[in-house]
């Protein structure tokens, strides 16, 4: 028995992680084992559990070997992600990357780590006082999104027409940035008749005001819809096909998720917004390893006195997908040209 026991202590000691002996209590951390903490906000857009997750697990392993990603998605709750901040804390994350799903209230978080010399690096969505920030840059995100539809209606001869904004959560540093960057393109161009800003990026709450919209404004009319996302273009679709909406109108969209790829090729959305996620968890890699190893984080600019890196957004319609996102790996024809979308693809040289 005795034996057995030095056995199992001989194990733990090579495996040098307390925790895999079933060590728990007060006492954060595993010897040797260093906790990175990898928050992101929800999971209406896939991006965070399908490709920032992975991606940043792989970038950061590469450059510290005894780093442990622990991944947290908050599903859209600031409360549920505050909770995981402090289990991650209590379980003794040594950095915190974060997607805040508020990124106000995250300025208590931030104090928080930094009281524990835990580094912060505010992930996507910029949260003040930050040790560094990665991001796209947002404000050009709305700018591509505002020139896309704007070439979109006068394509389709809908300049006259009602625009309608589908914006994303007021929680969301970035949402702010998309709609500055659309309406410095839109204003005085075209005639905005409605503007909501979607509570916590749902689709449904998207979905019922633009139907709202839609029977005030009538369908009649219809300029274009800027959606800010792709998830709330979903909605958007549902919504102007449940009054009676065909063909879709200038739509556009974020994040190149799948189905909104589809969307473009069947001719229901007009474009996306690529923000590939490899440079920006790359990026964030290299930021917390500096942070972890007191070195300094690889950034190229200041975003409101913080440390930044911005990457570059890439617009994305039925002309560019095989140059975008399919030459990115994101997806292959065969995932985008499903039996359903066949014809299509191959009307658009897919
Ligand atoms: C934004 C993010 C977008 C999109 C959206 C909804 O902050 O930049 O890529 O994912 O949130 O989660």
């Amino acid at each position: 028995m005795r034996s057995k026991i030095l056995a199992i202590g001989a194990i733990c000691a090579a495996l040098m992680s307390l925790a895999a002996c079933g060590k728990t209590g007060a006492a954060a951390g595993s010897a040797g084992v260093e906790h990175v903490a990898f928050m992101m906000p929800d999971q209406t857009a896939t991006r965070y559990d399908k490709f920032d997750r992975p991606q940043f697990t792989a970038a950061l392993k590469a450059l510290c070997s005894k780093c442990q990603v622990d991944y947290y998605n908050a599903s859209n709750d600031a409360q549920t992600q505050q909770a995981q901040f402090e289990s991650a804390l209590s379980k003794g994350a040594k950095a915190v990357v974060i997607s805040a799903v508020d990124g106000k209230g995250a300025q208590a978080m931030v104090a928080e780590a930094k009281s524990q010399s835990v580094p912060v690096v505010a992930y996507d969505r910029y949260i003040a006082g930050a040790n560094a920030y990665i991001s796209y840059d947002n404000e050009k995100v709305g700018e591509l999104q505002g020139q896309g539809l704007l070439d979109a209606m006068s394509a389709r001869g809908t300049l006259q027409g009602n625009v309608f904004m589908i914006n994303g959560s007021p929680t969301d540093p970035n949402a702010a940035d998309f709609k500055s960057g659309a309406m410095k393109v839109l204003t005085g161009k075209v005639h905005i008749v409605f503007s909501h800003d979607t509570t916590n990026w749902d689709p449904t709450d998207a979905q019922n005001a633009l139907e709202q919209a839609l029977q005030r404004y009538g369908t009649k009319n219809i300029g274009g819809v800027l959606a800010a996302a792709d998830g709330v273009a979903e909605a958007s679709v549902a919504a102007l096909k449940s009054a009676g909406v065909n063909p879709m109108p200038p739509l556009t969209g974020q994040d190149a998720e799948l189905t909104a790829v589809q969307r473009i090729v069947a001719g229901e959305q007009t474009l996306t917004i690529f923000k590939e996620a490899k440079p920006e968890a790359q990026g964030a890699a290299q930021m917390t390893n500096a942070l972890l190893t007191g070195g300094k984080p690889e950034t190229s600019t200041t975003f409101e006195n913080v440390p930044a890196v911005l990457l570059k957004p890439v617009l994305v319609n039925s002309g560019n997908i095989a140059q975008t996102v399919v030459q990115a790996g994101y997806y292959t024809r065969e995932e985008i040209c499903t039996a359903q979308f066949a014809p299509a693809c191959k009307a658009a040289g897919l």
